[in-house]
Order: structure tokens, then sequence, then C-alpha cells
């Protein structure tokens, strides 16, 4: 069977999570899909999945690339050899990241470093190696933040600071290029998973109990990745700059808009009503 899907998405880090949904909502909405990851068995149990999920898929319409997006060289030959199989390229998704617990009291300069390689490095190598294709079909890049890149959080210093990074070159990205571009920055909470809670256990051993959960401890409900994935497509579609999501942290990032100490204070309550709490909707 032939494909009649005729846009063409890379999705970094689609092998699992996030980027697997969101590539699996592309699918059903006419894209053709590339995933890229590091894991060669994720990546091949994600096409897996996909082509099941989505009845009728031929294979040549869910590709996957095995490529660490933190190393430049390897991603700019791989991007280009795989822009020529496909002729072009209109969507590039960076959903590419992991997060940590440190406190700032007990400073890891490696794990700064390596915050920064895995969620900051690696979004500019495919960002920018990318960023010709795109403009040429007047494309979109999305690239997945963080509520923390807008607002602070305790215990996630690192991971923070290397996605409100990641935020600031997006919106970069959306100045320079002009509006020939399509930039969506999206910066979701906690996001649902079956190791929620226990993932950062290690690093967060000695931390405040907060630290151990999702999201360290932010007061809202754990997102569905799927609904997470509709709201993107939907963002792109329509050529939305900004999700940020749930609505009412809306509130908290305008509230460190405003004013730093008040914005403190305030993180600060919410936390400390997360240690008190028993009925915590993201234990
Ligand atoms: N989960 C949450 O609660 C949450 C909340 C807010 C924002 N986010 C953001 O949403 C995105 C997805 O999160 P997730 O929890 O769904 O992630 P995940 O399930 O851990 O998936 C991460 C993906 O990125 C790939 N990856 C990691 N490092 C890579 C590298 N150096 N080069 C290429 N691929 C790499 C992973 O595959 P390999 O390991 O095989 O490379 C995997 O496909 C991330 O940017 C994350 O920061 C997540």
């Amino acid at each position: 069977m032939g494909t009649t899907r005729s846009k063409v998405a890379w999705v970094v880090g689609g092998s699992s999570g996030l980027g697997l949904a969101i590539a699996a909502e592309l699918l059903t909405r006419g894209f053709r899909v590339t995933l890229m990851a590091r894991d060669p068995g994720r990546l091949e149990q994600a096409q897996r999945i996909l082509l099941e999920s989505i009845p009728g898929t031929p294979l040549t319409d869910v590709a996957t690339v095995a490529v660490d997006a933190a190393d430049s060289e390897t991603v700019a030959a791989t991007f280009a050899a795989h822009y020529a199989r496909c002729g072009r390229l209109d969507l590039l998704v960076n959903a590419v990241g992991q997060s940590c617990r440190s406190s700032v009291l007990q400073p890891n300069f490696a794990q700064y470093r390596q915050m920064m390689d895995a969620n900051f490095f690696s979004v500019v190598h495919t960002s920018l190696v990318a960023l010709p294709w795109l403009l040429e079909h007047r494309g979109s890049l999305v690239n997945i933040a963080t509520l923390a890149a807008k607002t602070p959080w305790p215990w996630i210093a690192p991971y923070g600071a290397s996605k409100a990074a990641v935020a600031n070159f997006t919106d970069n990205l959306r100045l320079e290029t002009g509006g020939q571009l399509h930039v969506l920055l999206v910066c979701p909470g906690p996001i649902k998973r079956d190791d929620a809670g226990t993932r950062y256990a290690e690093q967060a051993s000695g931390l405040s109990d907060s630290a151990k959960k999702p999201g360290a401890g932010a007061p809202v409900s754990a997102l569905c990745p799927r609904w997470v994935a509709k709201q993107i497509a939907t963002a792109i579609e329509r050529r939305r700059p900004l999700l940020v999501f749930p609505w009412k942290v809306r509130l908290l990032i305008l509230t460190h808009a405003i004013s730093s100490r008040f914005g403190a204070w305030l993180s600060l309550r919410l936390t400390r009503r997360q240690r008190g709490s028993q009925t915590n909707p993201l234990n």
C-alpha cells in the first residue's frame, strides 16, 4: 500500500512518552513521521506500536533513526541523509530531554552540564540543522520545554535552567525568522507516566519529600500525554506561538514576572502545602 500522507515530520525523542504520543497524533493528521532517539530497540518498539495503533499505515510512513541529538556532527550528517531521502521537511518536534533532582546547596557541576547537553544543545543542534529545510516549506518547529522554563521550582535547578535556555532560544528563532517559520514553545506541567514518582527517587534521596514527586511536587494534576499531543497538533495547525499547561499555572508565571519576591513566596508556599499533604493527586 502506498502512502497518502504528504507532509513530513521528524520527532526527536519520539521513541517514548510525549514524543511517541505526538508522533501518533501527527500520523492521524496526515504526516509521515521519522522518530529519532538513541536506543534502536526502543525505536523499533515505538515503530511497531504506531503501526499497530493506526491500522493500514505503511511501514514507509514511520521511519526511525538512532542518533544522539547531543552529538552535533552526527545530527547534521544524519539529518542531511534523511532529508535527501524524504525530499522535504514540514515539521520538527523536539521532545527530547530528561529531568533531574538536586539541591543548589550541594552543587553538582557535572549534572548542570549533562542537563544542558541533553535538553538544550540537543535542541539547538536539531533546530539549526533543520531550519533551512523548514523555511523552504514555511513549516513548523516545536520545542518542548516545561513549566520550570517559565517559573522557578525547587529541587530541579539544572533542569529548569536548561529548559529556560530552550525557551529563550525558541523565542529567538521566532523573532529572527520573521514569520517565515512557525515556532511553537510548549511548557507542560507533569505528564502521566508509569514510572512517575519513582524515576528520580535515587537523586532525590536526602531532599524534601516533594523532590521525589512528579514535577518535584508541583501542585497540579499530571497531564495525559495523548491530550497534550492533541493540543500541540492543533496549535501547529493554527500556528500558535505558545502553549502552557495547565492553564492555572499561568497565574504563577505572571506573578513571578510582576514580582520576583511575591512569586518566590507563592512558589514556596505551594511547595510547603505539598509537603504536608496526604491527599496529593500526584502521589
Ligand atoms: N514527563 C514529564 O512530566 C514532563 C513534563 C514537562 C515537560 N516534559 C518534557 O517533555 C519531553 C518528553 O518527556 P518524556 O517524559 O515524555 O520523556 P521520555 O519518555 O523520557 O522520552 C525521552 C525521549 O528522548 C529520547 N532521548 C533522550 N536523550 C536523547 C538524546 N541525547 N538524543 C536523542 N534522543 C534522546 C529518548 O530515547 P533514548 O533514551 O533512547 O535516546 C526518548 O525517546 C522532554 O523534553 C521533557 O523534558 C516532560
